[in-house]
């Protein structure tokens, strides 16, 4: 069972990590990788370790690197992976759009490259995205794969005039992920042992916190606060443009994520 009141917003977010609505696009981005992920997978913006770990419970035979760009983030990360005894993971501390500069150095060609909600931090203009798109095909082995899972816009640039039609797709999603959460956390504290009474209680302060951080994150996707989110033709245009033959590019859901998955020839 999860602590009940997080202290900070990167534990919270580990929880966030673990529910079903995170790990329902994390679940699918990680199988896409089957049967042969290959040697070297990375993870780029791996944050407190969610996907990266699952990663390499998954695939004991790879080797993962979480890449991630802030010191405290990492940290945590690394804690997670030293409780599950993983050696197959590692968390390098660097700024994603510098990976080619890594690998390099490193002498690493990888053999896929994840994206789980992290490729819209990368900022406008969208060849600061593109850029890194030709850096991974260029230093990637042939038959890698590239992966990104991540909300998506409906339309592209211009986004203030197009800002209540992002928030009208968004109205839902708190509520949404009210009612995962409070499920998620019910169950879950009932399995290890709780009363129904405290059980609930804690399902609801979980479900409650989840609701307004998933409203918080909806306005600033909607002003686009940090987050440089594409449409779906954008993104699959990146990874187009580099190279990468697409092999598929669809929606997951209908609160606006999707998946893009490129293979190099
Ligand atoms: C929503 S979290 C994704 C978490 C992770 N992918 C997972 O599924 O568990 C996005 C992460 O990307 C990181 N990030 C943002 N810009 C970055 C950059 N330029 N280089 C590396 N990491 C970055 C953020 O610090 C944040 O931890």
């Amino acid at each position: 069972m999860s602590e009940i009141f997080f202290t900070t917003e990167e534990e919270f977010n580990i929880f966030l990590g673990e529910t079903e609505h995170y790990r329902s696009l994390q679940d699918k981005v990680i199988r896409l990788l089957a049967p042969d992920p290959g040697r070297l997978i990375l993870e780029l913006g791996s944050g407190v370790g969610a996907t990266a770990i699952a990663l390499a419970k998954c695939y004991r035979d790879s080797h993962i690197i979480g890449v991630e760009n802030r010191r405290e983030v990492i940290k945590i990360a690394e804690e997670r992976r030293r409780g599950e005894g993983l050696k197959n993971l590692e968390f390098v501390e660097l700024d994603m759009e510098r990976i080619a500069d890594f690998l390099r150095e490193k002498e690493l060609r990888p053999d896929a490259a994840v994206f789980v909600y992290s490729f819209h931090h990368i900022q406008d203009p969208i060849e600061r995205k593109k850029q890194l798109a030709r850096d991974l095909f260029s230093l990637m082995n042939s038959g890698g794969k590239v992966i990104v899972g991540e909300g998506i816009v409906p339309v592209p640039g211009g986004h203030k005039e197009y800002y209540s039609r992002v928030l009208e797709q968004e109205r839902e999603r708190p509520e949404r992920v009210y009612l995962t959460i409070f499920w998620e956390e019910y169950l879950r504290a009932l399995e290890g042992g709780m009363s129904h009474k405290k059980a609930l209680e804690v399902a609801r302060v979980m479900a409650k916190r989840a609701k307004k951080l998933e409203r918080l994150a909806g306005i600033k996707l909607a002003k686009r606060e940090g987050e440089y989110p594409l449409t779906l033709s954008e993104l699959e245009e990146v990874w187009k443009d580099a190279g990468f033959k697409i092999l598929v590019s669809e929606r997951v859901n209908t609160i606006g994520e999707a998946i893009v998955t490129g293979i190099k020839p």
